[in-house]
């Protein structure tokens, strides 16, 4: 069938809206018509070629949720008029990381940066009208009007949710929050830094609060920001990680951050080390922001690494398994315990999609979310 989507032709790009043509549904996919699309930063790291997509055009998004509009042959679990939400990770359920509780690890996510299937890194279902195969994000292409995805990528929702919030689910909710309960491992009483808080960050002070820190200090260059920061549980807000260092030494007699989340938009070893500088002995930095993929090197003192004890822990969809976490955050945004709509800065149409990212540049957004007729 036909569809609009926003892709990203050559990088450095824009996204730009195109007609192309999507397949059906084949054995263990589904055909979505999009309800709306979270604008993450990672979308935007595909456009600036921080993050290299074996082929262009490559349709964007991957934090989305929809109504199941068909139903691949052969494939139970799923019917026409469901409510999905999507993982940016695909789980099979069945490799060692699916089966051992760790499905953001799983096995086929191995060729997400093709764009193909997650289960075959050489079969498309997006092509442009003379015939080249179009990637889709992660497997996704939440940037378009429909969308044909594999099962082990969708999670079904009660249909009373709404869609324009449960898309968040699919990556900056898991990714912030997780990276604070799971990858932190924060404790009652502990002290915190979340480094960048935006859409990923501002989850991540929600996940240390609900983790019971003490003091969860955030740190954001842009204003707007740090003002938000407390809405979600910050108790202080600081433009420099020398001020929040200062600060969470002030409150733990001198030891440091029991914890330091990186969540920066283009994040570099730069700020990783200020994070390692800012913990306590045997502390951790949970290292979740994304920026150049192919750099190599963290500006650290091995002595302290080594003699302090200290943790470097990276963070892959906030160490979550997508197919039972998205559905714990459900209950807790229905038990009034996880803010959803209050992330939601602007909404935007399809075709304002590169507006969307120049006002994420700008520091007006926590999240932008493109919304579908
Ligand atoms: N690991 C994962 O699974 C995963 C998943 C999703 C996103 N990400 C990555 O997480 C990062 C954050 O994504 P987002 O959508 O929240 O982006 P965002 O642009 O909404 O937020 C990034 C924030 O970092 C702030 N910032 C910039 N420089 C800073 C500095 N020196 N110190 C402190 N803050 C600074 C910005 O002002 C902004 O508020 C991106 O790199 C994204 O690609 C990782
Ligand atoms: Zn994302
Ligand atoms: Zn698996």
């Amino acid at each position: 069938m036909r569809t609009r989507s926003a892709v990203i032709s050559s990088v450095p790009g824009k996204y730009e809206v195109v007609e192309l043509e999507l397949d059906e549904p084949r054995q263990g996919e589904l055909m979505v018509k999009m309800a709306a699309s979270g604008l993450c930063h990672t979308d935007d790291h595909v456009a600036t070629g921080d993050m290299r997509m074996a082929i262009y055009p490559h349709c964007g998004g991957h934090e989305g949720a929809g109504v199941v509009e068909k139903v691949g042959p052969n494939t139970p679990g799923f019917e026409v008029g469901d409510h999905v939400v999507f993982s940016f990770l695909p789980a099979c359920g069945r490799c060692r990381w699916c089966a051992s509780g760790m499905q953001n690890l799983c096995d086929l996510g191995a060729g997400l940066l093709t764009g193909a299937r997650p289960e075959d890194q050489s079969s498309y279902r997006l092509h442009t009208d003379d015939g080249h195969d179009v990637g889709q994000m992660f497997g996704l292409g939440t940037f378009s009007e429909h969308t044909t995805v594999s099962v082990s990528q969708a999670v079904k929702i009660s249909k009373e949710l709404p869609l324009d919030k449960m898309c968040l689910l699919g990556c900056g909710v898991g990714t912030g929050w997780g990276s604070a309960v799971n990858s932190a491992a924060v404790n009652p009483g502990d002290t915190v830094i979340v480094m960048g808080t935006g859409g990923i960050g501002m989850n991540a002070i929600q996940g240390a609060a609900h983790a019971g820190a003490s003091n969860i200090i955030a740190v954001d260059p842009v204003a707007f920001k740090r003002e938000k920061a407390f809405d979600f549980g910050a108790t202080h807000a600081f433009s420099t990680m020398e001020e929040a260092t200062e600060v969470a030494k002030s409150l733990t007699n001198g030891q440091g951050a029991d914890s330091a989340i990186v969540t920066v938009g283009v994040t570099t070893g730069e700020h990783v080390a200020q994070a390692f500088s800012s913990i306590r002995k045997a502390g951790t930095v949970v290292v979740t922001g994304v920026g150049d993929l192919s750099a190599i090197g963290l500006p650290i003192s091995l002595g302290e690494l080594t003699v302090y004890q200290k943790r470097i822990q990276g963070s892959l969809f906030g160490a979550s398994s997508p197919s039972w976490d998205i559905l714990r955050q459900i209950q807790l945004y229905q038990d009034g315990k996880l803010k959803l709509d209050e992330l939601v800065t602007t909404v935007y149409t399809l075709d304002e999609v590169a507006k969307g990212y120049e006002d994420m540049h700008a520091g007006k957004n926590i999240r932008g979310v493109v919304v579908f007729d």
